[in-house]
């Protein structure tokens, strides 16, 4: 059997998503930046998708950014949100990818901003009263927290982050990559400056993104060029990832409810069924906690194992389960998880994280839970 428990990392295509794109592959090739109708058809689509994610949103097309993913979105949020509006302090946490941490520390380096990094506890939550304390003796800081952790699942309260970047006139940005197309974003109510999107973790295209920016806190581009994406993003658009990442948006909000419940439903089995065969089983952050995480990730923390010191992924990889040990994108790294030492999480226990998509079954629960219970019965 083979399991694909690594949805964090990237998520199978939808194939309506393929067949959305398909035609922009085959007859619509024109550059859409052309005035003849080669490129106004293909033009035409890239605003129609804009259009899309936008409703979608709650918000107005002006306001959405398409960008080659998660990255390029956080990049151009942080650098340019620092530089266009003068930032010289920024606010962000030891837990977030390091597309925001590597961005935030190198703005540090140049001399550009001074970087407060808000204390996490053992479970990763943060501390909201040390973050008012920082935007209090800070004016005009720059806040970047993440909705959702890649790899512990914790959730944070964007209304209340957002509550505290309006009363102390902060620039609040968050890295949405997880949870976009897995919960709902209300633009209209969120109190938020910039937001960001990867197509690939919702069923979409890799390489395809967007970025959201509130029109009273517009930005400079971070790529310059041609007058693309109003100015905002030189190069000749990816419209096949622009089709795609618009159509997988679009099919994540016709039935969100639905996948939420299916998926939560698999989560919880694993969680009942691990604590029931697995002792000592522990789990890192909020991930078990169902109500209060992610539910598309579970990060599972098992007892010291002589068998399995290290192999962990190794040993799941060789019975077909490919699941994940820190944060996706570096996954096959030898650097262990910046999250989990954070945390402060006991180097002696592997973990692994199991992340799921509205793709995945029971079955495949069980088999990897059966796989385990083996990998573990050799010294239990
Ligand atoms: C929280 C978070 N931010 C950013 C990224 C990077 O997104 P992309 O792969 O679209 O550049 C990822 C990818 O794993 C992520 O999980």
């Amino acid at each position: 059997m083979k399991v694909y428990f690594d949805n964090a990392a990237t998520t199978a295509m939808d194939d309506r998503v393929i067949e959305a794109m398909l035609p922009f592959m085959k007859n619509h090739y024109g550059n859409p930046s052309s005035v003849h109708s080669h490129g106004r058809e293909v033009r035409s689509a890239i605003e129609k998708s804009r259009k899309k994610v936008a409703e979608l949103l709650n918000t107005t097309p002006a306001e959405i950014f398409f960008t080659s993913g998660g990255t390029e979105a956080d990049n151009t949020a942080l650098v340019c949100g620092i530089e266009t509006h003068g930032i010289k302090h920024a606010i962000t946490s030891p837990v977030e990818h390091h597309a925001v941490l590597h961005t935030l520390e190198v703005c540090e380096q140049k001399g550009h901003i001074q970087l407060s990094k808000l204390d996490v506890n053992e479970r990763g939550e943060l501390d909201l009263d040390q973050l008012e304390a920082l935007l209090k003796a800070n004016p005009n800081s720059l806040i970047s927290l993440m909705h959702a952790n890649n790899e512990i699942g914790n959730l944070n309260d964007l209304n209340k982050i957002g509550s505290l970047a309006r009363e102390y006139g902060a620039f609040f940005h968050s890295d949405t990559v997880q949870t976009m197309g897995h919960y709902v974003h209300d633009l209209k109510s969120l109190p938020i400056d910039a937001l960001v999107a990867g197509g690939h973790k919702f069923h979409g295209p890799k390489g395809s993104g967007f970025l959201y920016v509130r029109k009273d806190k517009k930005i400079h581009p971070f790529i310059h060029g041609g007058a693309q994406e109003r100015n905002m993003r030189g190069g000749t658009e990816n419209v096949i990832g622009i089709i795609g990442i618009a159509k997988a948006l679009e099919i994540a909000y016709e039935d969100m409810a639905g996948h939420e419940a299916h998926i939560k439903a698999l989560k919880k089995h694993f969680v009942e069924k691990l604590k029931a065969e697995i002792p000592g089983v522990e789990f890192n952050g909020m991930s078990a906690d169902l109500e209060n995480s992610l539910y598309t990730v579970l990060n599972v923390s098992l007892p010291p194992s002589e068998a399995n010191a290290g192999m962990l992924l190794f040993n799941l990889d060789l019975e077909g389960i490919s699941a994940s040990g820190g944060s996706a994108c570096s996954s096959g790294a030898t650097v262990g998880s910046h999250v989990l030492r954070a945390l402060n999480h006991n180097p002696e226990r592997d973990s692994v994280r199991f992340s799921f998509s509205r793709f995945n079954n029971i079955e495949e629960v069980d088999y990897t839970i059966g796989k385990l219970k083996e990998l573990y019965a050799v010294e239990v």
